[in-house]
C-alpha cells in the first residue's frame, strides 16, 4: 500500500497557504480548531438562525449568575462560517448577559482580524444567532 501521508501534507499546506492569502491567522485557526463545538443538552437557551446563503448556525446558552458560563455551536457552513461562530463562543464566554447581547458582527471582524468582505455577512449571522440564543434565555 502507497503512504500517501506526505503527500495530504503538501496539499494541505498548499491550502492554507491559499488560505492565509484570503483570512486572517485567527480565523484560519477558528476554522481549523473550532473552541465549543458541539450542542449543549438541555440548554438554558438557544436557537438556529440561517443567513442569506443559506448556511445556518445553531448557538446554545448556559447562564450562571446573570453570566454566560458555556457556549456551544453546530453548523452546516463553510471555513469562515465555522470560525465566526467558533470565536464568538469564545467572545461571550463569562460576559455579563447584557454585554455578551452588544457583540456585533464588527465586534467579531476585529476580533478575527478581519474577514473579505464577500463573508462579513457570517459575521453577521454569528452575532444575530448569539443574540437569539440570550434572548430566549431572556424570555423565560
Ligand atoms: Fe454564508 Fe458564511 S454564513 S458563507
Amino acid at each position: 500500500m502507497v503512504d500517501t501521508t506526505d503527500l495530504f501534507d503538501e496539499v494541505e499546506g498548499l491550502v492554507l497557504e491559499d488560505a492565509s492569502k484570503l483570512f486572517s491567522s485567527e480565523v484560519i485557526d477558528h476554522f481549523r480548531n473550532p473552541r465549543n463545538y458541539g450542542a449543549i443538552e438541555n440548554a438554558d437557551g438557544y436557537t438556529f438562525m440561517s443567513g442569506i446563503c443559506g448556511d445556518t448556525i445553531g448557538i446554545f446558552v448556559n447562564i450562571e449568575g446573570g453570566r454566560v458560563s458555556q457556549l456551544g455551536f453546530v453548523t452546516n457552513g463553510c471555513g469562515p462560517t465555522i470560525a465566526c461562530a467558533s470565536a464568538i463562543t469564545c467572545m461571550a464566554e463569562g460576559k455579563a448577559v447584557d454585554e455578551a447581547l452588544k457583540i456585533s458582527g464588527a465586534d467579531l471582524i476585529t476580533y478575527l482580524g478581519g474577514l473579505p468582505k464577500e463573508n462579513t455577512h457570517c459575521a453577521d449571522l454569528a452575532a444575530n444567532t448569539l443574540k437569539g440564543a440570550l434572548e430566549k434565555v431572556k424570555s423565560l
